[in-house]
């Protein structure tokens, strides 16, 4: 049955939760309150956006993060509100946070003693805000190793990417769509906003084993290794019989580029750069999150050696090459790079 809102039966993200629920035999209900408030401050954050040319929500706030980057208004709205939403649930001990240098404890009684914690991007591609280009929120959510009662510590967050217990994002694009997975698989809910529901839209995310776009920013070709270099050279070929060559496609926003290739198939490439040798991506809250639905969907991330799930962490704001995409793509990507040893 359809009607104006959509096709009956509407599967919200909080109904969809709470099936899959059951995927967790001993699961009590905890992780569930956290992904319900991950998608309450997801609409706040949305109501925000959605009007940022009218209210005073645009342009730089006038501070610099740890990053060294100028943050933007809407980067410190919306870390604020996520904070606040996972404050509220009493289900995470700790969060980390790409605009906090230590992570933020939650010291009330209920919440020291919860077994999660969790790492945030909570505003991505903030250079698009002003101009009106997709953004996004990343998290990522791990069970805590210190023990429950005490303060949450950064032993917590140096875990590796395979441990994490569930991550997604959200993209404010031309719609807003919530993305997650907790290790059986990968789901996608649109809001609807005349509900004011996120809706199950994109069921059981498939990536494309093979696609032709490839996201990079050429800015930096100077500095990429030579790998990355041949690759893309491989990717310009004037070849038919392999639908090459590719279309390039770069927005700025890693959630809004990741998201297209995603669905559509294609690479994303953040190789090491002048300005950030050591790759510019944040391991903690953008490229593990990212590489666990990658996987989840059929793909493939790696910091163009080693798989990025396996990378121990050293810091909380640690960088990473990242290459993350379809991966028939990422092979021939890392056959390059391991040309040039
Ligand atoms: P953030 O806005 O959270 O700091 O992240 C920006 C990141 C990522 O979203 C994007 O892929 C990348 O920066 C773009 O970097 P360049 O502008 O250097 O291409
Ligand atoms: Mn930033
Ligand atoms: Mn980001
Ligand atoms: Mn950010």
């Amino acid at each position: 049955m359809t009607t104006a809102t959509g096709t009956y039966p509407l599967v919200t993200l909080n109904e969809f939760i709470i099936q899959r629920q059951g995927d967790f035999p001993y699961a009590k209900g905890e992780l569930s309150r956290l992904l319900h408030h991950v998608g309450v401050a997801a609409k706040v954050v949305n109501e925000k956006i959605n009007k940022a040319g009218l209210v005073d929500i645009l342009g730089a706030a006038g501070d610099v993060n740890v990053q060294g980057e100028d943050v933007q208004k809407l980067d410190l709205f919306a870390n604020h509100h996520f904070i606040a939403a996972l404050r509220a649930t009493s289900e995470c001990c700790a969060i980390a946070s790409e605009e906090d240098q230590e992570i933020t404890l939650f010291d009330d009684g209920l919440s020291r003693d919860a077994k999660y914690v969790f790492c945030m991007d909570p505003l991505d591609g903030s250079s698009n805000i002003d101009v009106n280009v997709s953004v996004g929120t990343i998290f990522s959510i791990y069970r805590r190793i210190s023990e429950r009662g005490s303060p949450a510590d950064l032993s917590d967050f140096l875990q590796p990417g395979t441990h994490q217990v569930a991550a997604g994002y959200i993209i404010y694009g031309s719609s807003t769509m919530l993305v997650y997975t907790t290790g059986k698989g990968v789901n996608g809910f649109t809001l609807d906003p005349s509900i004011g529901e996120f809706c199950l839209s994109h069921r059981d995310i498939r990536t494309p084993r093979q696609g032709r776009i490839y996201s990079i920013n050429e800015g930096n070709y100077a500095h990429f290794p030579a790998g990355v270099k041949q690759y893309m050279k491989h990717c310009q070929v004037v070849d038919p019989d392999t639908r090459r060559p590719y279309s390039s496609r770069y927005i700025g926003s890693l959630v809004s580029d990741f998201h297209r290739n995603l669905l559509k198939g294609g690479i994303f490439m953040y190789p090491p750069t002048q300005k950030a040798p050591g790759g510019k991506l944040r391991l903690l809250y953008e490229c593990n999150p990212v590489a666990f639905i990658a996987e989840q969907a059929g793909g493939r991330a790696s910091d163009g050696h080693r798989r990025i799930l396996d990378i121990p962490p050293e810091s909380l704001h640690q960088r990473v090459p990242f290459y993350v995409g379809s991966p028939d793509m990422m092979e021939d990507l890392e056959g390059f790079l391991a040309q040039e040893g």
